[in-house]
């Protein structure tokens, strides 16, 4: 889908990825991940998203960066303008395969990205995993600004087959404030982004400007 916000660099239009970092089929956080996307579509954003568990295994855990999908998903994160990653918690921090995945980043993979990070859990005992265990890595990787991520326990993400997606209210207006966040700040960087072009763009000097009378 496509909207009129724009890289800093260049024409294309501003991209969303969604990267779920479960390994699990049915992954609560996934859906969770999802809800975000539905809402982002609203706003018009190109989005773009990766399943860490669809990702080759072997060359993810052998750090194999010749692999053609492993390096076109370590591109997809390069050109997206934002990123919302969604993990369970797993062992009181976030899961492994996530940080097999982010481990494979350069240096400063997120730079200049803002990030809206989303965990579900088993229970509320870890409800700082996010900020103490997954916010670090994000701002280690140069992330430009980390948005307040949602965490939710299981029973507040709730999958039924013919009814599909129920998500308890306050994590709908947490997810809802999460999204618009994520959307302020990309708007923001856009309207830099523009502020910027107008400043690098070539001045005519004003003896050379020409008046057709
Ligand atoms: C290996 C494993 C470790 C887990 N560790 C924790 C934990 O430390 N704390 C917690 O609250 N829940 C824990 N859980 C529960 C999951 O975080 C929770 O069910 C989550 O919603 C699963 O998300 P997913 O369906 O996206 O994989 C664990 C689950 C598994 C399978």
């Amino acid at each position: 889908m496509k909207c009129g916000l724009h890289n800093q660099n260049d024409e294309r239009p501003m991209s969303i990825l969604f990267i779920s970092g479960s390994p699990t089929e049915q992954s609560r956080s996934a859906r969770l991940l999802d809800a975000a996307r539905e809402r982002v579509g609203k706003h018009g954003f190109a989005t773009d998203w990766i399943q860490v568990r669809d990702l080759p295994a072997q060359a993810l855990l052998h750090a194999d960066f010749k692999d053609p999908v492993l390096s076109e998903a370590i591109g997809r994160v390069e050109a997206a303008q934002a990123v919302v990653v969604s993990s369970p918690v797993y062992k009181a921090a976030y899961a492994g395969v996530l940080k097999a995945f982010l481990d494979l980043l350069p240096q400063t993979g997120l730079a200049g990205k803002l990030v809206l990070p989303l965990a579900t859990a088993g229970s509320p005992a870890h409800t700082l995993a996010l900020d103490y265990a997954l916010r670090p890595v994000l701002a280690a990787l140069g992330a430009r600004d980390v948005v307040a991520g949602v965490f939710a326990v299981d029973t507040q993400v709730q999958w039924w087959p013919d009814t599909g997606l129920h998500l308890d209210p306050n994590i709908e207006s947490r997810l809802d404030a999460a999204v618009a966040s994520l959307i302020e700040g990309l708007r923001r960087a856009e309207r830099e982004a523009l502020h910027q072009r107008h400043l690098d763009a070539p001045k005519v000097p004003f003896g050379a400007v020409r008046v057709s009378t």
